[in-house]
């Protein structure tokens, strides 16, 4: 695997003492592959992005079980060591990428700056300097922006959103990363320069086998390569395992839910289809229900879910919930043995 989370717990200070925002998360991105993270606002996406990249507030605590990038600890690596493995293997792109660009800087000295040294061949700096201009005029063709004279000599208050992310993108894959977390980069955008990031970033998979963990709030707006889907809601993972077996048959409530309203917002559902939305909103960190936290929302709540559901795998897909749904399709041709709990029962702590 090339990142691999396991048990990820991160911890905040509240009023009321401290809180597990980030509850016991794992998941896993192989070479290659994408990955896309679902969960909405405030479900804990980009505090677990904050978290792999080292980003972190020291006010947060982060344990885990695992927080491995290509075999090597990214929890006990040094400072040092884990900048080496940021800055080349592991590159992230942003949501609101005006606000991460440098607004003193033209994109042209942006985009030089993120070239290696060791990817310049010439021996003096003015074949150096020739050598990373044309790179950057190269780069800036291969996210679609053929006007580079403009582009390169423009501020990013004078670019457009969708050109601020392709030049983030640029910036992003000028070193050839192996990982690439996009934390909800096309969020607010116009759904046409939505396609063409989206575009964009499956040419690189492609053509690189650049990984890329997908962070979004909604089903509408995952990758068509997407491999794998993993659900988060309030810090804690609901449903892991293929795209296609996700959305076709999902096991928790939280995903059908998801996916009928963004199938709904596609007018791709029968008319006066059902719609299990989920009433009311995420609950503040402060506040966060004991047992399965999306049981206050949940249409499907009973008592038992007062109990934090064990994870169970099926196959590669793993589900925490009392009482799935797809039953009948869950254990089809199915034994005992297939449908195991990952974990023993936990005492919820609240209990
Ligand atoms: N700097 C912070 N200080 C206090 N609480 C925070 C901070 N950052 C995040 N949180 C809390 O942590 C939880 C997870 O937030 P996070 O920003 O990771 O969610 P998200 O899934 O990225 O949401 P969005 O889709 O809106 O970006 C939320 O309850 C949020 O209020
Ligand atoms: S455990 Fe209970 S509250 Fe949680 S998703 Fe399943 S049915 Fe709903
Ligand atoms: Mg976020």
């Amino acid at each position: 695997m090339l990142l691999d989370v396991r048990n990820l717990t991160i911890t905040g200070q509240s009023d009321h003492g401290p809180v597990d925002v980030i509850e016991r998360v794992s998941f896993s991105v192989a070479e290659g592959e994408v990955h896309s993270l679902v969960g909405e606002s405030g479900s804990g996406k980009s505090l677990i992005a904050s978290a792999i990249m080292g980003f972190l507030d020291p006010k947060w605590q982060v344990r885990a079980d695992r927080l491995w990038f290509d075999g090597q600890d990214l929890l006990t690596m040094s400072a040092s060591e884990r900048r080496q493995v940021i800055g080349v293997d592991i590159a992230m792109i942003f949501q609101d990428p005006r606000s991460y660009l440098d607004p003193n800087d033209t994109v042209e000295a942006q985009l030089g700056e993120a070239i290696l040294n060791s990817d310049l061949k010439s021996k003096h700096w003015w074949g150096r300097r020739k050598e990373r201009r044309q790179k950057v005029i190269q780069l800036l063709h291969r996210v679609g922006i053929k006007e580079h004279q403009a582009a390169m000599e423009s501020y990013p208050f004078e670019l457009s959103e969708g050109a601020a992310q392709k030049i983030m993108i640029a910036s992003a894959i000028a070193h050839r990363p192996r990982l690439l977390i996009a934390d909800e980069p096309t969020t607010a955008m116009e759904p046409a320069t939505r396609q063409q990031i989206y575009r964009l970033l499956g040419r690189f998979h492609a053509s690189h086998k650049m990984s890329i963990l997908m962070m979004s709030q909604d089903m509408g707006t995952i990758m068509p390569e997407s491999e794998r889907l993993t659900l988060l809601y309030s810090g804690q993972i609901m449903e892991s395992g293929p795209t296609k077996a996700l959305l076709t048959e999902p096991f928790h409530p939280y995903t059908k839910a998801l996916t009928t309203t963004s199938l709904y917002q596609q007018s791709q559902c029968e008319p006066k289809t059902h719609l299990p939305t989920l009433s009311g909103a995420a609950p503040p960190m402060h506040h966060l229900p004991i047992g399965c936290r999306l049981g206050p929302r949940c249409p499907n709540a009973r008592r038992k879910c007062v109990i934090t559901p064990q994870t169970r795998k099926l196959r590669s897909h793993f589900y925490a919930c009392h009482y799935p749904l797809n039953s009948a399709a869950k254990t089809r041709g199915l034994s005992r043995q297939d449908i195991i709990a990952t974990k023993p029962a936990r005492e919820n702590k609240d209990e």
